[in-house]
């Protein structure tokens, strides 16, 4: 009979350390982690745990099993009555029967179909904000794209019948996101003065819990036009219809979970362009043959097969969603892990993306790739995977694909040199923390990359020495 001795197990993979390495910078710590572990790890300290999946493996179970491993994805959520509450009982927070029903309902305002109905809005939007683009100046690209996709997700999802009442509403909510953000830091770093600001929060709350519900009476009486929010109004099933409570929780996380990371996702990948010239080349002679200068028509924007490769590859190397966590409601293995119930586990998209064995030399851009290229749902997953993933994704993918070739048909962009570019990841999104510097010049087809500097450097592999230096190491 074969006696396994318990010193004969392997140990588990397992670092011992603080656990506040994680939100202090979460892409170091889940680097090492991986590093040390490979496809699953734990970070633990005085017999806590947070639990780690790196591979596609173990991303397929975490991902596919939502009655195991549940959505956590706001860590204040008010008590009972509080608006705090209300507004964070969206899809994001939702979970089971409930999540699946409220998904259904959400569904209809982001097919195909109803998607058309925002390109006039998109449109629009990228006119207005290229309006004021002069060449020969210098413009900060990340602050254009997060005030351009402030103004266009408050059209879409409020109407845009009454523009500045929907921007103030989304202005509002983005700093209802972030007060979360750093009282939900606060309250995992035991901050008290950062959670003395509780209250600012629930204040905040009520107040934008009002302003929604006017709009929302507004649109019970008239349509915005093809605006998300009228569509959630009308829409039913057997159970009735999405109740008031609901109905502000879905406009308040849907506006959260589309404007930063579509924000960033554009800025990251006209960044990336402008830093390598040699696939400008064939984009630019792929949108001079395909769109004559203009704003691209639906049909149009899905016929531009460079264009695609760019975006895909940008959302592969530098992926605005970067991590996201779930908590388990029972007992679970996980690799050699057995995990009680309540346990946390991180899964990232960041970390997965940059595997070499999936994506050979993983810091390179490198769009060509694609062309060979078919890597599983939970191998390539900018817009997560499973039951939860992205309903947003095809809308942020014609936004890419319409707002970049416009941008790029009439404007040249040159990064500054010399300047800073840098990255880190905040509330799970890897945002760009300081100024993206470009100039700007009419297009004309000539390209050429300039020096930057900054933590861009760890994230992505922007000149030839870098290059050599990777495939060294
Ligand atoms: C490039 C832009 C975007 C990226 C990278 C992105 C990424 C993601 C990811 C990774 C998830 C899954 C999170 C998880 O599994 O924990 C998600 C969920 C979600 N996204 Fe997006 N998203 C983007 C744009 C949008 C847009 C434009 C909208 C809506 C207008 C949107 C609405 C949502 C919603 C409502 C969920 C929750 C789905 C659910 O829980 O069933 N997203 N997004």
């Amino acid at each position: 009979m074969l006696r396994v001795h318990h010193d004969e197990l392997p140990p588990l993979p397992v670092t011992h350390g603080n656990l506040l390495d994680f939100p202090a910078d979460p892409l170091a710590c889940m680097r090492k982690l991986q590093q040390q572990h490979g496809s699953v790890a734990a970070l633990s300290q005085d017999g806590a745990k947070l639990y780690f999946v790196f591979g596609p493996e173990l991303n397929h179970q975490v991902l596919s099993d939502s009655q195991t491993f549940h959505s956590r994805f706001f860590a204040i959520r008010g008590s009972k009555n509080s608006a705090q509450r209300r507004l964070t009982s969206g899809l994001l927070s939702m979970n089971g029967e409930e999540h699946k029903r409220h998904r259904r309902m959400v569904m209809d305002a982001f097919l195909k179909k109803a998607i058309q109905g925002y390109l006039p809005a998109i449109r629009l939007h990228t006119e207005q904000m290229l309006a004021d683009w002069q060449s020969g100046k210098e413009r900060d690209i990340s602050r254009d794209m997060t005030e351009f996709m402030l103004r266009l997700t408050s059209s879409i999802l409020f109407g845009m019948d009454n523009p500045d009442l929907a921007y103030r509403i989304g202005r509002m909510i983005d700093h209802w996101v972030h007060l979360n953000h750093e009282l939900g830091m606060g309250a995992f770093i035991s901050s008290p003065e950062i959670s003395g600001r509780y209250s600012e929060l629930l204040e905040f709350a009520a107040e934008l819990e009002t302003q929604i519900g006017e709009l929302i009476q507004q649109r019970r009486t008239t349509t915005g036009g093809p605006d998300v929010l009228s569509m959630i109004l009308q829409a039913h099933d057997e159970q009735g219809s999405v109740g008031p409570d609901q109905l502000l929780g879905q406009a308040a996380l849907i506006f959260a979970a589309a404007h930063l990371t579509t924000a960033h996702s554009l800025a990251w990948t006209l960044f990336l362009i402008a830093q390598h010239p040699s696939q400008m080349a064939p984009l630019h002679a792929e949108l001079r043959a395909n769109l004559s200068g203009g704003f691209p028509t639906l049909e149009a924007a899905e016929r531009l097969p460079v264009m695609e490769r760019i975006i895909k590859e940008s959302m592969r190397v530098l992926p605005a969603s970067s991590y996201s966590q779930r908590i388990t409601t029972q007992p679970v293995q996980l690799g050699p892990f057995q995990l009680p119930c309540a346990a946390g586990v991180i899964f990232s998209q960041f970390i997965t993306h940059h595997l070499p064995e999936l994506y050979p030399d993983p810091e390179a851009f490198q769009p060509e790739r694609w062309e060979s290229l078919n890597p599983s749902p939970y191998a390539y997953l900018p817009f997560g995977a499973g039951p939860r993933m992205c309903i947003g994704g095809p809308l942020a993918m014609l936004i890419l694909k319409t707002v970049v070739p416009t941008i790029l048909q009439r404007f040249k962009l040159t990064s500054v040199p010399y300047s800073e570019v840098s990255g880190k990841v905040i509330s799970t999104m890897l945002s760009p923390t300081c100024p993206i510097q470009m100039r700007i010049d009419p297009q004309d087809g000539t390209f050429e990359a300039k020096p930057v500097v900054g933590n861009i450097h760890t994230l992505v592999t922007l000149t030839e020495s870098e290059r050599r230096m990777r495939r060294a190491a």
